[in-house]
């Protein structure tokens, strides 16, 4: 959705901008260039190789782009270390690239064995496999339900508690096959691997996809200028709901003090640009299929909240 990301983010000669989500640097490239000689672009990856291959790829701008090998969640803190203290625009591409998903040794595919690992930072202590070998069965159950809204999460987390005790889950392609034989076939409802929904569960728990998304929100909107942009492109729908919900509380914010008595509501803070979400085009989802959940949802700042 590049031409939609670069229609939202309106992008001018001089702005400070960050892509909080570097990937291959496929998007990283076109705001730099929508930004001139004169723009800073500042850029987020956690996860250090694919931020080796995009620093490859943005060799040629130099040091008008500033490399931050970190989770989004300490946008604030590591700006303010590099002398950034306002942003014009942001982009928020979330969830995993092409080679999380293609290389098997990064555990986050049941089509090709690897460990159970699914960490974007491979720094990071948690694995998949430590979640379901060593969680609570109760854990289990509630990250199921919650991160994966899978109807049968009990059933599952009972049995991976059973099956544990005797030997514990290493592989990606082994769990899938056991959650396979686990999971109970529902005529017409299950689409895709039963075992979809319960690797999504995982990597939004390993990742704690949702808490630093939470966290950046606020973040964002602070270092916004007034008529400064943002976009979030979400791939399951409770990355989605927690920015829409985010920026619905400022976009029509409650009335405090004063204000209370005249109206229910103050002035707005932002402006959705996006009264719908933006999906990808068929064509785009032919060309990449893994686009095909993506949506986006852009806002400008319009009011500083004092
Ligand atoms: C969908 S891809 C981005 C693709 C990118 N827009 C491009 O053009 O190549 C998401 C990337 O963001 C990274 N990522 C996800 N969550 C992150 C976080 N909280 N902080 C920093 N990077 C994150 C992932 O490691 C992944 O490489």
């Amino acid at each position: 959705m590049l031409n939609e990301v670069l229609e939202m983010l309106s992008l001018e000669d001089g702005d400070v901008a960050v892509d909080g989500t570097l990937g291959l640097g496929g998007h990283a490239l076109e705001i730099v260039k929508g930004i001139g000689v004169s723009g800073k672009l500042l850029v987020f990856e956690q996860d250090e190789r694919n931020l080796k291959v995009a620093k490859e790829r943005l060799q040629e701008y130099g040091d008008q782009i500033i490399y931050i090998n970190d989770n989004f969640c300490y946008l604030k803190t590591r700006l303010a270390e590099v002398g950034v203290e306002k942003i014009d625009a942001a982009l928020f591409d979330l969830g995993l690239s092409s080679p999380h998903v293609d290389d098997a040794e990064r555990g986050f595919s049941f089509m090709n064995d690897g460990p159970l690992d699914m960490r974007f930072d491979p720094r990071a202590e948690l694995t998949a496999a430590k979640v379901v070998n060593t969680y609570p069965e109760e854990e289990l159950t509630r990250i199921f339900w919650l991160y994966g809204e899978e109807r049968f999460s009990k059933k599952i987390a009972r049995k991976i508690c059973e099956r544990r005790e005797s030997v514990k889950f290493s592989s990606t392609v082994e769990f899938a096959d056991f959650l396979s034989q686990e999971i109970p076939k529902v005529k017409g409802k299950h689409k895709g691997h039963p075992a979809t929904k319960i690797f999504q569960a995982l990597r939004i728990e390993v990742n704690h996809e949702l808490e630093v998304l939470e966290e950046l929100l606020p973040q964002v909107f602070e270092l916004l200028n007034v008529g400064g942009r943002v976009v979030f492109i979400s791939y399951h729908s409770l990355e989605d709901r927690v920015v829409k919900q985010f920026f619905k509380a400022l976009e029509r914010p409650v009335a405090e003090g004063d204000d209370a008595i005249y109206s229910n509501f103050s002035d707005p803070y932002v402006e959705s640009l996006t009264k719908k979400p933006l999906v990808p085009s068929n064509e785009e989802v032919s060309a990449n299929p893994r686009s095909r959940s993506a949506k986006l949802r852009a806002y400008k700042k319009i009011k500083e909240k004092i």
